[in-house]
């Protein structure tokens, strides 16, 4: 026998148990975000290299080293997995000049790649909900995407998640800053690990979020953002900040988070569930005023985010509240001459009618098809053999609360059929 070939490390399977917990929440995102306005869009798995280069930034660690890439040598052209969805809405929105007649509101889904050591909550593969408004200066419609966020995990039931919110100013702003921050990293350098260091020149911002205590106090004396902010950051900051309190939605604002893509300016923020660990993140995201122009297209404002399913689904499976998955109503039982095509027929009517219905397949004894409508949990076993056939009707035998079985007639019980699952 050959060896069994297995899955790729940090690409998982959902397996049907778990799949059922995915298919709930993804009916429930997917819901709410028709419910605002936001329209699906859908993007290739599959980019030029070039667009999350120039996107996602050269220095950040998703381009330096988590990036699937190749030369596809049929035609010479380097291609990449894509490892978020942002870079691709925005590609799609100039190619087909979404913005035409004004601003979209816009939402996506779908597998992700990054090359990351794989751990609980991380993976190779994983799973985003991505929703991007654009052609929108905020800041209104940065609160109206943070608050649906916060209206998303109460309809999911979910509590203990935090929100952090940050500005990260102008890129003229960021720039006088990023100045000031080196100079105050390399008066420190004996302090700093390695990763730090090698970040120093090439995006000292992200040394602000290292988890090493040694840099963490070298950071706490750095220059403070906010010092930096002109008059119009501070009113979009504040504008914000206004608006979330008006909705209810609790924040704290973190200066130290700067978000790892390089794309982003003024309002940066991230929702967290510590319950997660290290892994807590289950949703960031930010506004990209300059992406648009940054991968040629006509300047156009926007923002949005992205929430990390895997972590989310796990989250909702660790607090009890995942759905049960959807059992059968009814387990149709055949056996005998002539039986199939009219079981074809019944389970056709009832399925029709809006009931979940399992038809044996296979064959076997009446005893062994029997076995199989009680493990498939179906709340009745619907029998048709030969004796039904002929007084055009079937045995209906109550699977789970014990009582007697009769035969209904054909004629009623299809009408009758939504009271019997009621009462059974
Ligand atoms: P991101 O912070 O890189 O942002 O990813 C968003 C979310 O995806 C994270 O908060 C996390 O829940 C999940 N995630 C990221 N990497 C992994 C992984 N390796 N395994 C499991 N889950 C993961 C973006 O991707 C931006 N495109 C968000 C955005 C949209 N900004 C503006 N618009």
């Amino acid at each position: 026998m050959k060896a069994a070939l297995q899955a790729i490390r940090g690409m998982n399977d959902v397996l049907p148990e778990e799949a059922a917990r995915w298919l709930a929440f993804e009916r429930k995102v997917e819901d709410l975000f028709e419910r605002w306005g936001y329209r699906n869009i859908r993007m290739p798995l599959v980019e030029h290299t070039a667009l999350f280069r120039r996107a996602i930034g050269e220095a950040t660690d998703i381009v330096e080293k988590e990036m699937y890439s190749w030369r596809d040598e049929l035609n010479g052209e380097d291609l990449t997995l894509r490892p978020e969805g942002t870079a691709s809405c925005v590609r799609a929105a100039i190619e087909h000049n979404l913005l035409y007649d004004g601003p979209k509101r816009l939402w996506y889904a779908g597998p992700m790649y990054r090359h990351e050591r794989p751990q609980k909550g991380r993976y190779r593969q994983f799973h985003q909900y991505g929703a991007e408004a654009l052609g929108y200066p905020g800041p209104d419609v940065d609160a109206e995407l943070i608050i649906l966020c916060a209206r998303l995990w109460r309809e999911l039931g979910l509590e203990g998640i935090r929100l952090e919110l940050n500005t990260i100013g102008s890129p003229d702003e960021r720039a006088r800053y990023r100045a000031d921050l080196i100079r105050h990293l390399e008066a420190h350098h004996a302090q700093l690990d390695a990763d730090a260091r090698r970040r120093l020149h090439t995006n000292p911002l992200r040394v602000l979020d290292s988890k090493n205590p040694a840099v963490q106090a070298v950071v706490a004396g750095a220059p403070d953002m906010m010092q930096y902010l002109g008059e119009a950051s501070l009113v979009h900051f504040e504008g914000l900040q206004q608006l979330l309190a008006a909705a209810g939605v609790g924040y704290a604002v973190n200066p130290k988070l700067v978000r790892g893509l390089d794309y982003y300016n003024l309002t940066v923020f991230e929702w967290i569930a510590d319950r997660l660990g290290a892994q807590g993140t289950v949703c960031g995201g930010g506004r990209y005023d300059g992406l648009f122009a940054l991968i040629g297209g006509k300047p156009a404002p926007a923002i949005g985010f992205a929430l990390g399913c895997e972590r989310l689904i796990g989250l909702l499976a660790d607090s009890g509240r995942a759905p049960a998955p959807r059992l059968p109503d009814a387990y149709i039982v055949h056996q005998g001459e002539g039986t199939l095509e009219p079981a074809f027929a019944l389970s056709d009517a009832l399925r029709a009618a809006g009931f979940a219905v399992v038809q044996h397949a296979g064959g076997g004894s009446f005893k062994s098809q029997m076995k199989k409508a009680d493990a498939s949990g179906a709340r009745l076993a619907l029998i048709l053999g030969e004796d039904e056939l002929r007084a055009a009707a079937v045995t209906v035998k109550p699977l789970r609360d014990g009582r007697p079985q009769w035969r209904e007639p054909h004629a009623t019980l299809a009408q009758r059929f939504p009271e019997l699952i009621k009462a059974h």
